[in-house]
């Protein structure tokens, strides 16, 4: 159990990145055997100081301590060496290598020749796998993992390394509740062993849950601290966004669709790999459909076929009466519009502006000089994203790379708002959104609906699934398995049908 002793302390922090301040005199402390949920809006400066914090940043001033003396922490191999692992919010998993290339990496056992050891590798990896129970094998290549998987990945390197501290950012971004229920238990394990855990999430039932303590950074600025009896929701909301959020609108609701005209018709489309087969459903004008379900379900899968990012072994896909053959050009042509889940490496370019990213997307409704597109044009249109989404810093040319891990998900999505859909597919749409801005998301989604978009939403966070959804779809192992439609549906109702269990035995 936490204890008062202070195990890391970082005082009068300041960051700026080119002359503009991220963080200003920060002061975060953190007791050994404690969670300490490190909360702000989006672009608060969470990820930039545990950066410090770990070597990844050089700081502009402040002076961090371990175990009550001051330390330099340089880079990520100090930190090792001090007992302090991070799971950043950027995954860093390599993909050709295998799970358990990666989880050692760095770190390889050796034979006696001094060269790797893969068969100890494999063993060890496996060990790790079986304790914490990851549904993994050690020798897959990564490449062939979903984002979520690839997130257990992250977390098992951490959890490797018996730190005394692991800070972990976002760690459920990309979890369905059956996985993040794993998580928690590691945490609540892990605490008991007296190890400190830094945890930030904009999932905030899991830091009402989980957190013994919680600064609250706004703007760059140290906001509050939180004590244990005043984490409840109310206070942390107004305390983080500065105004209140009602959040109760995701347990459980009375589902209300209609059957108007059928835009989207999905016929008997199958995986060339098995991971989704048979799948027939339709989309109606102005509806939002959503598809619940736990990882590995085939979600993912099925909308990117959809699309047309992967093909299909078969099956149709007609949109407003008229058949595609999907590939991503004709969806952007058809007026459908994809969020991808894993916006790091499919949903923008990191190394551009907002204005480019943003341009790439809409070239060809950009006015043309010739065959060139207007700079002022691409420019106005990108003015026009970040205000129809809020995108901080407001800043067009600010490469999308470096912007915090919510405003990245803002452009993915705000760059779809220029053009004209039809239909709209967003996976994990509000994965990392802060939640003020995840309630203009809804809004914007709900907006979309209303001028009679079809819209599908895949998510793992089941309190947004129902928030949003009029009609539910529950996929479990490649199939759909349940439909909620003008019923009333609740949380439980929905993860028993995407785990395969019968209702009456629902776990409440
Ligand atoms: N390498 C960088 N170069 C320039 N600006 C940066 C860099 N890293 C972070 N920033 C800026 O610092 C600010 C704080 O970003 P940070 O990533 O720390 O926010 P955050 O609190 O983690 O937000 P989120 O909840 O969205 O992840 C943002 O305005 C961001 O654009
Ligand atoms: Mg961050």
């Amino acid at each position: 159990m936490a204890n008062h002793e202070t195990i890391l302390e970082a005082k009068g922090i300041y960051k700026s990145f080119s002359g503009v301040p991220v963080l200003q005199d920060v002061r975060f402390e953190v007791r050994r055997g404690e969670v300490h949920a490190l909360m702000g809006e989006n672009g608060a400066g969470k990820s930039t100081l545990i950066k410090i914090i770990t070597g990844v940043y050089t700081k502009d001033d402040g002076q961090i301590y371990w175990e009550g003396k001051p330390v330099e922490i340089n880079n990520y191999q100090d930190c090792q060496k001090l007992g302090v692992a991070c799971i950043y919010q950027e995954l860093s998993v390599i993909p050709p290598l295998t799970v358990a290339q990666n989880v050692f990496l760095g770190r390889e056992p050796k034979n006696a020749f001094g060269l790797i050891d893969h068969k100890k590798m494999n063993e060890m990896t496996q060990e790790l796998i079986d304790k914490y129970e990851f549904p993994l094998k050690p020798t897959t290549i990564v490449d062939n993992l979903g984002i979520g998987q690839r997130q257990l990945i992250e977390i098992l390197k951490g959890l490797s390394q018996n730190s005394k501290l692991l800070i972990m950012d976002e760690p459920t971004a990309s979890l369905s509740g059956k996985e993040a229920e794993m998580l928690f238990r590691i945490i609540t394990t892990l605490r008991e062993q007296n190890v400190s855990i830094i945890y930030i999430s904009h999932r905030l039932e899991e830091v009402y849950r989980l957190s013994d303590r919680l600064t609250i950074l706004r703007d760059g600025k140290n906001e509050a601290v939180l004590q244990k009896e005043e984490i409840v929701p109310a206070k942390v909301i107004k305390t983080m966004i500065g105004k209140e959020v009602d959040e109760s609108a995701g347990s459980k609701k009375m589902l209300h669709s209609e059957d108007t005209e059928v835009r989207l018709d999905v016929q008997n489309l199958t995986d060339k790999a098995d991971r989704f087969r048979n799948i027939s459903f339709q989309v109606h004008r102005g509806e939002i459909l959503g598809f619940g379900g736990l990882i590995g379900a085939g979600r993912t899968e099925l909308v990117r076929a959809i699309y047309g990012v992967d093909q299909a072994q078969s099956g149709t896909v007609i949109l407003d009466g008229k058949t595609l053959s999907p590939s991503p050009k004709n969806s952007i042509l058809a007026g459908i519009g994809f969020v991808p889940e894993d916006r790091r490496n499919q949903g923008f370019i990191p190394l551009l502006s907002t204005t480019r990213n943003v341009a790439l997307t809409n070239y060809d409704i950009l006015p043309k000089n010739g065959l060139s597109v207007s700079d002022a044009a691409e420019l106005e249109m990108s003015k026009k994203a970040i205000s129809s989404i809020d995108i901080r810093p407001a800043d067009p040319g600010k490469q999308v790379g470096v912007m915090s891990g919510g405003n990245q998900q803002k452009v993915v999505l705000g760059k779809w708002l220029m053009r004209d859909l039809n239909l709209l597919i967003v996976d994990e749409p509000t994965a990392g959104i802060d939640v003020g801005a995840k309630d203009e998301i809804y809004r914007i989604l709900e907006d979309l609906a209303r001028q009679g978009v079809a819209v599908i939403v895949v998510t793992s966070d089941l309190q947004e699934l129902i928030r949003v959804s009029h009609r539910i779809l529950v996929m479990r192992k490649g199939d759909i398995v349940k439909e909620f439609k003008n019923v009333e549906v609740t949380q439980s109702k929905v993860l028993a049908a995407g785990q395969g269990v019968a209702e009456e035995e629902e776990a409440s």
